[in-house]
């Protein structure tokens, strides 16, 4: 197993201590919440059910024998789950590497708790190296990517690509992303555009961040 890997199941074994009792809990997607999922099978008997983020982390939970119910089923949801592409020192993400990013937002806006699972190689100084996943109505590609040239960015439409709700991703490159609440806002006015992969207004609350001297908690 290489070393990202395993600061990847350091960080998951580090969120093991939010999950509440008898309550349902949020489950994000990607690599590191994986591990997370597999971790959670050893506690599937606390909680009450999961609500996913997508249709792959759905499949995962349910191979395991955790019931997952929908959102709009879930009066309150304590804690959520979730791993990133790059995290700041506020706690701002960018999240949408695999796709998930509206889900994800969905579920963290409901959440009480959201905690963040990362290795170090995802803690940045300054968000945007990792290009900004942006999810859209198909028909509105061109009019969008157009628009975010508009911004200073460089939109690559994400060939063969199909979110879990049917839309299309762009990954905006070239942008150094100096004020994330206002590009966040700035990007979700372009009409056509469902999310974007920027967590500034709703950041992580906790950061839990594997390294080679072990665990850093924010
Ligand atoms: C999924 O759409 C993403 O937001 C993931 O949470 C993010 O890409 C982190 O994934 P890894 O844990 O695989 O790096």
């Amino acid at each position: 197993m290489d070393k990202q890997q395993q600061l990847k199941i350091q960080a998951a074994k580090a969120a093991l201590k939010y999950i509440v009792d008898d309550a349902y809990i949020g489950i994000g997607t990607g690599s590191t919440v994986n591990c997370f999922i597999d971790l959670l099978d050893d506690h599937k008997h606390r909680i009450k059910a999961a609500v996913s983020s997508s249709e792959a982390s759905t499949k995962k939970l349910e191979q395991l024998g955790i019931e997952v119910v929908s959102l709009n089923d879930v009066d309150q949801l304590p804690v959520y789950i979730d791993g990133a592409d790059e995290a700041n020192e506020n706690l701002e993400l960018i999240k949408g590497g695999g796709g998930a990013l509206t889900r994800e937002k969905i579920i963290a806006a409901v959440a009480d708790k959201f905690v963040c699972i990362a290795d170090e190689s995802k803690y940045v100084k300054t968000l945007g190296d990792f290009a900004l996943p942006i999810e859209v109505l198909p028909m509105a590609r061109s009019h969008v990517a157009r628009e975010l040239v508009k911004l200073g960015g460089d939109p690559v439409y994400r060939h063969g690509f199909v979110t879990d709700n049917g839309n299309v991703i762009l990954d905006l490159y070239s942008m150094e992303i100096t004020h994330p609440k206002t590009l966040e806002t700035q990007i979700n006015q372009i009409t056509g555009v469902v999310t974007n992969g920027l967590f500034a207004h709703r950041s992580a609350d906790h950061l839990i961040l594997a390294t080679d001297t072990g665990i850093q908690e924010f």
